[in-house]
C-alpha cells in the first residue's frame, strides 16, 4: 500500500484546532531577530545556547538570518515529562561543550509558559561568569508567570494554550510540523 505525503499531512493537521503562526509569518519574524542580533553583537562572537530538543528549528532558522560570526552549542533540559503542564522540576539532560566564561551568551529557547525553565538556566549559566547573557525566545504565553524572566529578543505573543509545531512537541510528535498551532484538546490525554 502507498501512503501518500498528502494523506499523512492531513492526519496530522486533522490534531490542530487552528494553526496560531504559519511558516510565512515565522519565517519574516525570525529574519527580523536576526538582524538585530547582528546588530547587537556586530563586534562579539557570540555562543548561542540552543535548548533541545524544541529550539532545534528555531536556532537553525536564527542563526541562519544572522550574518555575524557566532558559536552555537546545545543544552537539552527536561521540565515536562509528557505532560501538558510544568513540573516545575527542571533537570540538565546534556550539559555545553563550551566554556562560557568570558563569553556573549545567547540562550536561544523555544516557548517561555510558567519561566521555571529560563529561570533555573539563566541562574545556572550565571554562575559560569560570562560576560553577558540575553535571552531569545520564539514564543511567550500570556499567562501568569511563576517565575519573571528578561527576554531580550522574542518572537510572538501568543494566548495561553497548549501550541505544537516548529520544534513544539507533545508526547514527542508535531516537532516537524512547519507552523505553529494548537492541539485539539481531543488529541491530549491527560
Ligand atoms: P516553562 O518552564 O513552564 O516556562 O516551560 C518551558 C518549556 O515547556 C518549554 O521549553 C517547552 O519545552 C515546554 N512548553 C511550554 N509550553 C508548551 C506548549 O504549549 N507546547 C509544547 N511545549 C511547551
Ligand atoms: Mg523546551
Amino acid at each position: 500500500m502507498t501512503v501518500s505525503a498528502t494523506g499523512g499531512e492531513k492526519r496530522v493537521r486533522d490534531d490542530l484546532q487552528e494553526i496560531l503562526l504559519d511558516a510565512t509569518t515565522l519565517a519574516v519574524r525570525i529574519e527580523q531577530l536576526g538582524q538585530e542580533i547582528a546588530r547587537d553583537y556586530a563586534d562579539n562572537v557570540p555562543v548561542c545556547i540552543c535548548i533541545l530538543r524544541g529550539a532545534a528549528p528555531f536556532l537553525t532558522d536564527l542563526t541562519r538570518a544572522t550574518p555575524i560570526h557566532l558559536q552555537i552549542d546545545y543544552m537539552a533540559v527536561s521540565s515536562y515529562g509528557g505532560a501538558t503542564r510544568t513540573s516545575g522540576v527542571v533537570r540538565i539532560l546534556k550539559d555545553l561543550e563550551t566554556s562560557i566564561e568570558g563569553r556573549h551568551v545567547i540562550i536561544v529557547e523555544d516557548i517561555v509558559d510558567s519561566g521555571l525553565t529560563l529561570a533555573y538556566l539563566r541562574d545556572q549559566l550565571l554562575r559560569r561568569q560570562p560576560a553577558s547573557l540575553k535571552i531569545c525566545a520564539l514564543l511567550r504565553k500570556d499567562c501568569p508567570r511563576v517565575v519573571d524572566v528578561p527576554i531580550d529578543y522574542l518572537g510572538f505573543d501568543i494566548p495561553d494554550r497548549f501550541v505544537v509545531g516548529y520544534g513544539l512537541d507533545y508526547r514527542q510528535l508535531y516537532r516537524n510540523l512547519p507552523y505553529v498551532g494548537v492541539l485539539r484538546p481531543e488529541a491530549i490525554q491527560e
